[in-house]
């Protein structure tokens, strides 16, 4: 079985142009699909207007188990606990949504888990005028790209995450969804370079949410962890997704980061769905 695919960028990403992710799949269909995946590390369907959250959720699932968001239940779907609503679009009492400002910082999703995500598929619901992109950036490149010596430094490190330190300095975060972050966060140390399980390659692994490395203080970890996320998004490496109504994106948070860009004018509004799959146990808790 084979699938039609167009590279979106040089780094990563490609299209899928044959598919209709409302029907149910036959299993060569989809082995095309996961090897597709794994090769560009984001696939964009388009034209998947009329999906359903149901048809979001069953397609999700042939990847593997879907986070239930317990660290954000007011981000989910209602009725669907393993969607959320990535949205400015007020609540229903009029409130603004909790989650209108996730991921403005590059990261790789759950990275601040013991159970960090293998991937995540976003469907596009409504855009703004213009914007509302998200940028994905290859961590492969990143790592291959570093000299042998800082190379050799980062096999042996872990870099601690706190979902709090990364959330602190973005503006308009709403004050129930941070009081419910900080409610569910624990620090957790993950290992700098990871081998992916199916292309067995190399990856740096590290987010601006890490606030140093385990056995540094912050003050020595912050120069090296900002040259190394400033290495890895440069617009080399990186596949700028500017969206359409319709689209189903899914990246493999193993070896991307991404950020999602508040390039749009607020008041207007962005409407998008996603669900996680849950990758392996990785990382372990550390003490503050
Ligand atoms: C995310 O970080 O998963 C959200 C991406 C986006 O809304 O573009």
């Amino acid at each position: 079985m084979t699938i039609k695919t167009r590279r979106l960028a040089n780094a990563l990403g490609a299209a899928v142009l044959d598919v209709d992710l409302s029907q149910p799949m036959e299993p060569a269909t989809f082995r095309a699909i996961r090897k597709a995946w794994v090769e560009h590390l984001v696939l964009v369907f388009p034209g998947q207007q009329d999906l359903t959250p149901e048809q979001h959720v069953a397609f999700s699932r042939l990847f593997g188990e879907l986070d239930r968001n317990e660290a954000t239940p007011s981000y989910r779907l209602s009725g669907y606990e393993e969607v959320i609503a990535i949205t400015n679009r007020p609540a229903s009492d009029g409130k603004p949504s909790p989650s209108k400002d996730v991921g403005r910082k590059w990261h790789s999703d759950l990275d601040f888990t013991l159970r960090p995500t293998m991937g995540s598929l976003l469907w596009c619901g409504q855009l703004p005028e213009v914007g509302g992109d998200t940028m994905f950036a290859n961590m492969y490149q990143a790592l291959e790209t570093l000299s042998p010596g800082l190379r050799r430094t980062l096999e042996g490190l872990e870099a601690v995450y706190d979902v709090m330190a990364g959330v602190r300095a973005e503006d308009g975060r709403d004050a129930a969804a941070l009081d419910e972050m900080r409610a569910n966060s624990r620090s957790v140390a993950q290992p700098v370079v990871r081998v992916h399980p199916e292309s067995g390659r190399a990856s740096l692994f590290l987010s601006e949410r890490a606030v140093r490395f385990e056995g540094w203080t912050e003050e020595e970890s912050r120069p090296l962890i900002e040259h190394l996320c400033r290495h890895a998004t440069q617009p080399e490496r990186v596949f700028r997704k500017q969206w359409q109504p319709g689209d189903l994106v899914i990246w493999d948070n193993r070896c991307t980061v991404h950020q999602a860009l508040a390039d749009y004018d607020r008041s207007q509004i962005r409407y998008m769905r996603r669900t996680a799959v849950l990758g392996e146990p990785s990382g372990r808790l550390v003490q503050e």
